[in-house]
């Protein structure tokens, strides 16, 4: 969609004062001869290769770059913003009203009042954080110091503190914003209980998220201690789309330039950590795999991205993730300017962060880089390394597994580039291969599907169905509940609550211990919920059953508005009902255990105690 006219663009152009504009990233452009040169802000340089032409904006590096452009493309550029953004930019300087049609015009109005919102709620948050003597503020200070972030880190990176109870909302209404555009936002929801809205984030450090201009656009939100969830982001608004946006870009837009290199981390913390060790230039996914949009922004600047996993199991499932970043656009004849996408995994247990503590983790972490992977050679070892390759039918067997790599690149420079690697390693390993002989594997292997979804309401990032009881034996399940235990069935209706009635999901989530679902399936929609809402996804009954089939069976099968109670009363009522049946079934269990084994009865009677004495406590208290 044609969102300005062509002679709104010249007028733009034309009223544009391209040197003011170019002086901002090149403060040493000057007039040599006719023309005025600088040393390129697109990489780095001694003595200027860079020509700009102040009348027609056009622009052209003569050195290593060599990529040149107009006005527009270089505030693209130098801003990492998309075109309609760099004409409205260029637009204001210059002091232009362009014309937008209606649509475009509320829409943009619209989002001017929600960065309008978002600006304001991270300076009540950050001022809170600095300011408030507050038990709660001085936890929060005290929490970043420990971990080596000071007051200066909490400036540069915006910090601050939620600290709840509707004191965002009451700040944001005195200063005139609207309820829907802070509901709009994601800063504020309505209340369930009671009327009004509610702050989104409390007791939680926040870390604003911004866009590539520094504006705030969307917050996380960490708790202090280790509960649960550990992290709350903002869903999905029409400012903040996590497919998109990158945490960090901001700071890191300059080094991006200049080193023409990027380090996707996985964590807020782990790009202020590696900031602060030197590491600038460096952005963070945010609860999402790398997406094919955040390679998109990313290769606005730069032509290469180290992507780097953690020690841990979701840092593994991560990086299998990444093969589905490889595609033709890889190979550079398909592509004007590749990007290169290497790998970096971290030892096991650790995150940048970690590593950042100290002197000799930043020396790992350098080496670490040094050695980082393109992509698909991590992609092919980490096929090969699964397969015992000494023996002759294993290698034949790694051959055909690792080989699926390299069905996206099919005809490519690169594929046979790395048909050749495969020959040399199998060869290596024993075996005799020749780059043509794996190319002829490769013939044969079938395209997978696309599978990287570009568009917003993309596929899940994660499949927990695997290992999960079929579809048919959740329906079962579900219509069929003489079959549950009763225990089961406190899930199954604390569940059917959580789905029905989202503020009841929130209450219940804060309210309970319960990472102890005892039935699989209702285990796994309670982990299931528990992620979409701390990544601040939908977490409708229609999302978990696509994840769960039969699960928005649950929904339906029950109607609260009959039962005459709250639906707060419900919940605490449900969440004393589980708890108490969790106790009494442990204490079952603990008096068989008592009974046959006979070794350890002295820690079985402790625990038996125990749970006999938490079952006596939430009974009295129950009954005060
Ligand atoms: P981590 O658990 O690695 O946290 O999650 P972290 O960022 O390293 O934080 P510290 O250093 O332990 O304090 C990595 C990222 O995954 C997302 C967040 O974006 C987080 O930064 N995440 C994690 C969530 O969205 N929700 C969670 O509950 C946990
Ligand atoms: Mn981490």
């Amino acid at each position: 969609m044609a969102r300005y006219s062509e002679a709104d663009i010249n007028k733009i152009r034309d009223a544009t004062d391209t040197l003011a504009i170019v002086r901002e990233v090149a403060p040493d452009v000057r007039m040599k001869g006719r023309d005025y040169w600088a040393c390129c802000p697109f990489h780095k340089e001694k003595s200027p290769s860079f020509k700009v032409d102040p009348d027609s904006g056009r622009w052209h590096c003569f050195g290593a770059c060599a990529e040149g452009g107009d006005i527009f493309s270089f505030v693209m550029k130098t801003q990492n913003i998309a075109f309609p953004e760099a004409v409205k930019f260029l637009a204001e300087r210059a002091g232009i009203e362009v014309e937008l049609d209606p649509r475009a015009q509320a829409e943009a109005g619209k989002r001017k009042r929600l960065l309008a919102v978002c600006a304001d709620t991270a300076e009540f948050y950050a001022t809170y954080l600095r300011r408030s003597p507050a038990d709660d503020a001085a936890a929060a200070r005290a929490y970043l110091s420990r971990r080596d972030f000071g007051s200066d880190i909490a400036l540069q990176w915006k910090l601050g503190y939620a600290v709840g109870g509707g004191a965002l909302v009451k700040y944001l209404r005195s200063k005139g914003h609207r309820d829907e555009d802070m509901v709009a936002a994601n800063v504020a929801m309505h209340s369930h209980y009671g009327k009004g809205l509610q702050d989104r984030f409390f007791k939680r450090l926040i870390f604003p998220i911004s866009d590539a201009q520094g504006q705030a656009i969307a917050f996380g939100g960490r708790v202090l201690d280790s509960s649960e969830p550990k992290y709350i982001n903002s869903s999905e608004t029409p400012l903040f789309h996590k497919r998109r946006n990158l945490y960090g870009l901001d700071h890191a837009k300059r080094s991006m330039h200049t080193e023409k290199t990027v380090l996707v981390v996985e964590g807020y913390t782990d790009v202020i950590a590696l900031s602060k060790s030197g590491f600038e230039c460096c952005v963070a996914t945010l609860g999402t795999a790398l997406t094919a949009q955040h390679v998109k922004v990313l290769s606005r600047t730069v032509n290469r991205i180290v992507y780097i996993f953690d020690g841990d199991e979701a840092g593994m499932r991560a990086a299998d993730k990444a093969v589905e970043h490889i595609d033709k656009s890889l190979s550079s004849e398909y592509s004007a300017s590749p990007v290169n996408l290497d790998v970096v995994c971290l030892p096991q247990g650790t995150d940048p962060a970690d590593l950042m503590e100290n002197e000799s983790g930043q020396e790992q972490f350098k080496q670490l880089l040094a050695k980082a992977k393109p992509l698909i050679e991590f992609a092919l070892d980490r096929r090969l390394d699964n397969w015992e390759l000494t023996r002759p039918e294993e290698r034949i067997k790694a051959l055909n597994d690792s080989v699926r790599i390299l069905a996206p690149l099919k005809g490519s420079m690169l594929a046979r580039h790395y048909a050749n690697y495969l020959a040399d390693a199998l060869t290596r390993a024993g075996g005799d291969l020749t780059e043509v002989q794996v190319l002829e594997v490769l013939e044969n292997v079938r395209l997978p599907q696309a599978h990287f979804p570009d568009d917003e309401q993309g596929i899940e990032d994660f499949d927990i169905t695997a290992g999960m009881s079929t579809s048919v034996d959740n329906a079962a399940l579900i219509s069929n509940p003489s079959q549950l235990s009763p225990v089961e069935l406190i899930e199954r209706e604390l569940l059917a609550l959580m789905i029905a009635v989202p503020a009841a999901r929130d209450y219940i989530m804060q309210n309970q211990e319960l990472n102890s679902f005892t039935h699989p399936m209702y285990r796994a929609t309670y982990d299931k919920m528990t992620e979409l809402v701390a990544e601040g996804a939908n977490c409708s009954a229609k999302v978990l059953d696509e994840a769960i089939p039969g699960v928005a069976q649950l929904e339906v099968a029950y109607n609260f508005e009959d039962s005459g109670e709250s639906v707060r009363d419900l919940a605490d009522n449900l969440l004393y009902r589980l708890r108490e049946s969790a106790l009494e079934r442990k204490i079952r269990i603990i008096r068989s255990d008592l009974q046959k084994d006979d070794e350890n009865s002295k820690t079985h009677l402790e625990a038996l105690a125990a749970a006999s004495q938490e079952l006596h406590r939430i009974r009295e208290k129950r009954f005060q």
